[in-house]
């Protein structure tokens, strides 16, 4: 193995400054028990395999994901794996006792204390690699949270801390009460809101971007245009204002230049719009680390194959302006990301 890429030849990446080194993608892995419709499982853990042979050792997860069933559904995978990993997980979105249709979201000591512990017995290991932070409650002070999560470093709980949907300002309050390594937010083609504040307040840390929906929840790849009548009624992008009615079709139209590109380059539209993400690394001056996520083999073979996509600075220049034309927010309840409380 040379120094800087794995054996099947991507390469690899520090995650953040004194944080791990990982394979340039990492593996989005809540479709494969949440919100995304039905499941192989079996596909699934073939997924989990295939991709550590192409040199993914990231793999994320999160307590909310499927109730915790995807922290079960990674464990055996974990234990077969353990040191060839980096294994993220998060906290912060609990049920609430009035009505347990609800979610809300907490930031507090109690609980976190009490989600590292659920979270280490469902993945079955005695320390997690990665744990964020998944959503911001503004009424706790974040250096309060940053203080209980770098305890569980200090306890052997945690190695790393990461945070999700912070702005530029929360990501360095965090960071002046411990060092963050990952800042988790989504990021696509589609998505570029962060780039405001958290992205440049990142490269000044000297903390990693782990984009998350890189493909745009699959939309990116043309795999489907109206969520409310293509995808089954469980699933949550249905509910994602820029995938049903008049947006959708809008949002459609913006792929042309992300095909034109693919098909000149014989790539997939799904690559396209990867490489461009990895792409914003050496634009930024951060490190990179997108986490598409898939439930098939041939998907991650795909994916991964976008690591080798280097697009010229004219096909950069036609998907730049995609962004500021897309119909619809990310989430149709917007207050809950960083673009909410910027
Ligand atoms: N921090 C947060 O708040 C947050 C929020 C959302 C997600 N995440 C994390 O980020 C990960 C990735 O985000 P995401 O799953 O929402 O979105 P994504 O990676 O943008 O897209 C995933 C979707 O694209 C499909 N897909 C993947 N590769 C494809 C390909 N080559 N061709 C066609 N379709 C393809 C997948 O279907 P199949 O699975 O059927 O292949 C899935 O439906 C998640 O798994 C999760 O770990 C974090």
């Amino acid at each position: 193995m040379s120094d800087n890429k794995s054996d099947s030849g991507i390469e690899k990446v520090r995650l953040g400054v004194g944080g791990p080194e990982v394979g340039s993608q990492g593996l989005g892995c809540m479709g494969m028990s949440a919100w995304y419709g039905p499941t192989d499982a079996d596909e699934a853990r073939a997924t989990l395999e295939r991709a550590l042979e192409l040199g993914v050792t990231l793999y994320d997860t999160a307590d909310v994901y499927g109730d915790g069933e995807n922290e079960k559904f990674l464990a055996p995978f974990a234990k077969a794996h353990r040191d060839e990993i980096v294994l993220a997980t998060k906290f912060a979105l609990g049920v609430d006792p009035a009505d347990p249709t609800r979610r809300v979201i907490r930031n507090d000591r109690p609980y976190i204390r009490q989600c590292v512990e659920a979270s280490l017995q469902r993945l079955g290991v005695d320390e997690i690699d990665l744990y964020y932070m998944h959503r911001r409650d503004v009424n706790v002070p974040i250096e309060e949270t940053v203080g209980a999560m770098a305890e569980l470093v200090t306890e052997g709980k945690v190695k790393y801390l990461g945070l999700s949907e912070v702005t530029g300002g929360e990501l360095r309050a965090a960071h002046a009460v411990h060092p963050i390594t990952a800042l988790q937010s989504e990021w696509s083609l589609f998505s570029r809101d962060v780039e405001a504040n958290a992205v440049p307040a990142a490269a000044e840390l000297g903390v990693a971007l782990v984009p998350y929906s890189p493909l745009g929840r699959g939309f990116l790849t043309g795999a489907f245009v109206h969520a409310d009548q293509e995808l089954t009624a469980d699933d949550f992008r249905r509910r994602q204002p820029r995938f049903t009615g008049d947006n959708a079709a809008a949002n459609a139209a913006l792929l042309e230049p992300v095909k034109k590109i693919a098909e000149g380059r014989g790539a997939t539209p799904g690559q396209v719009a990867l490489a461009w993400v990895q792409q914003q690394a050496p634009l930024h001056g951060l490190a990179v680390v997108p986490i598409p996520g898939t439930r098939r083999r041939t998907r991650i073979e795909e994916n991964v194959g976008a690591t080798h996509l280097i697009l010229t600075e004219s096909e950069m220049r036609l998907l730049e302006p995609i962004a500021g034309r897309v119909s619809g927010d990310r989430y149709a309840d917007m207050t809950f990301t960083s673009a909410g409380r910027a």
